[in-house]
């Protein structure tokens, strides 16, 4: 085996939700391009995912930023064109973004905001892999899909996220359904579970808080991950390059927790000695 197996030269990959604006997709973006890969990223927030391909750009990389809502078919459609007509291939695709709804208890949830989550959060998942996979099988090179999960679609949270906790489970079964039905065309495809992650959006929100209720939301969240400290967008930068590189050539079908610990404790466990 090569040693550099994390190497993505030749590559193509596309980046939904990718906007400079937001977390993972574009930390995963700006890793993408160092590591040799091409990359059409999107988002709805037009002016940031272009900020996003300027930074790929700078990494000295082949990109283009496309205006997509993957809640709709068409942009969908029209995203996978553009990377048709502009690159010609696709090798990689990463499903990140999501929809949340207020928090509201789930006898007074509305059934937009229940379809309005699971359109952009499960649904265009779907809508994406299928556009991708259409075009790995026709390429015969197989292919990889990363799906941004949550520690919620493993674990119920009681917190008012029922339709976001549910698409993420869905989310989970759509990667395992997938992996298997396309394991034998070499499409690998596999989740990442994350915890709570300090984005540029939760930074915000917490900076525009009262400072009691934003050190308390903290703290909470903090309760419930082992290695003590909130993540960020950079910790998911290993795990994304090993189940989308050659370096995870045998793994799919997986969903990995990068969650300091959560859900490893959401059996009952607990971190607290006496001398904690
Ligand atoms: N932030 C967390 O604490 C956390 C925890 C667990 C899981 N996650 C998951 O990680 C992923 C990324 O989260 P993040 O915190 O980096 O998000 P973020 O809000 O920082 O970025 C999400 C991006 O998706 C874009 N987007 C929103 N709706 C869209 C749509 N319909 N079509 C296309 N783009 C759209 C936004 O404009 C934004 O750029 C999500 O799937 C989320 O569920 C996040």
């Amino acid at each position: 085996m090569p040693t550099d197996v994390f190497n993505l030269s030749g590559k193509v990959a596309v980046i939904t939700g990718a906007s400079a604006r937001g977390g993972i997709g574009h930390t995963l973006a700006l890793a993408f391009a160092q590591q040799g890969a091409d990359i059409v990223v999107s988002d709805i927030d037009d002016a940031g995912v272009e900020a996003t391909a300027a930074g790929i750009r700078t990494a000295g990389r082949a990109t283009a930023a496309i205006h997509c809502d993957i809640s709709n078919p068409a942009d969908v459609e029209h995203l996978f064109l553009e990377v048709d007509h502009l690159f010609g291939r696709v090798d990689i695709l990463i499903n990140v973004p999501f929809a949340f709804p207020s928090r509201v208890r789930p006898h007074e949830l509305s059934l937009d905001a229940w379809n309005r989550t699971l359109a952009v959060s499960l649904t265009g998942y779907f809508l994406c892999s299928q556009q991708a996979i259409r075009r790995m099988l026709n390429q015969a090179t197989g292919g990889r899909i990363l799906n941004i999960s949550s520690i919620a679609g493993s674990s119920g949270m009681g917190r008012g996220n029922l339709p976001y906790s549910c698409a993420k489970a869905g989310v989970n079964q759509l990667t395992r359904e997938l992996a298997l039905e396309y394991a034998r065309q070499g499409i690998r495809v596999n989740a990442i579970q994350p915890a709570q992650i300090l984005t540029p959006g939760l930074k915000n929100q917490m900076a525009a808080m009262d400072p009691h209720m934003a050190q308390n939301m903290h703290d909470r969240f903090l309760s419930g991950i082992p290695l003590g400290r909130m993540l960020e967008p950079g910790d998911f930068i290993g795990a994304a390059l090993l189940l989308c590189s050659d370096a995870g050539r045998a793994i799919t079908g997986v969903l990995l927790p990068v969650d300091g610990g959560n859900l490893a404790m959401n059996a009952g466990g607990s971190i607290l000695w006496p001398s904690d």
